[in-house]
């Protein structure tokens, strides 16, 4: 699985599994699932879409700023069931979504139908997107990236920049209320992995405000401002060609 098998051991299950790569890959793979079976499960949950916008202040910056930018072509990374596809895809942009949970597209087409709204939704792990290069005019990912560890979201980081047109513009924002405590343990470099009952695989990870300049070091410019209970909202812009 794509991404997976970078993924480090974990502090615990160094000592446990035997110290040869095909072993660490197995377990860093069965940790990259974990999250996957996590995200299946709890969408899963959710038999109607639940078709309000989260209360956050900074969604009316999204499509200013892709105004701004004369974008059309948007993709939703990790979609969910589809609320800001749904609030771009009325303002007129292009949109395609995108998310590992068949459930969550489910969710997501019927939200669309209901609007009629013409979104291009599909079940697709981020690892394997295989979008051609410069397919996107904008990427925007809503509390993603913080659910991978650092190496995977490097890759996921670099991805989007290759599937973005030049002057292509990146929208993200990293939650830090989500997760909570909760019983986990910790990756190597510093990923939480949930172990209670009702986030059994979750990833959670926070970014330092050097990690993401480190993330998306490609882009020509990457800004950064607090938002809602201290998220960080990253605006990167790809240069010309
Ligand atoms: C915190 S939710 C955010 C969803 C949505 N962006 C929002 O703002 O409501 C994280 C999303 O990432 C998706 N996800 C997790 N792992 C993924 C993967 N490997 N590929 C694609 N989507 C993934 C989950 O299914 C979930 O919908």
């Amino acid at each position: 699985m794509g991404f997976g098998t970078i993924l480090q051991a974990n502090e615990k299950g160094t000592e446990a599994i035997s110290q040869t790569e095909d072993a660490v890959s197995a377990v860093s793979e069965e940790i990259y699932e974990g999250n996957i079976q996590f995200w299946e499960r709890a969408w899963n949950m959710c038999k109607v879409p639940y078709t309000q916008l989260p209360s956050l202040t900074y969604i009316p910056r999204i499509p200013e700023a892709l105004t701004s930018k004369r974008v059309k072509r948007v993709l939703d990374l990790g979609c969910g069931s589809g609320w800001l596809s749904v609030y771009l895809a009325r303002q007129d942009f292009e949109v395609v979504g995108v998310d590992v949970s068949k459930q969550a597209i489910a969710l997501a087409e019927t939200w669309a139908l209901q609007e009629d709204l013409k979104i291009a939704f599909s079940v697709a792990d981020i690892a394997e997107l295989d979008f051609p290069a410069k397919s996107f005019d904008a990427v925007v990912a809503n509390s993603i990236f913080e659910h991978f560890p650092l190496q995977v979201a490097e890759k996921m980081a670099a991805k989007v920049h290759q599937i973005l047109a030049d002057d292509g513009i990146f929208i993200g924002c990293f939650d830090e209320v989500g997760g909570g405590p909760g019983e986990h343990y910790k990756l190597a470099d510093g990923t939480q992995v949930y172990t209670d009952k009702a986030r059994q695989g979750m990833l959670l990870r926070r970014y330092s405000q050097q990690e993401l300049q480190h993330l998306f070091k490609d882009f020509a410019s990457i800004t950064t401002d607090k938002v809602d209970a201290d998220s960080t909202f990253l605006v990167a812009m790809k240069k010309s060609a």
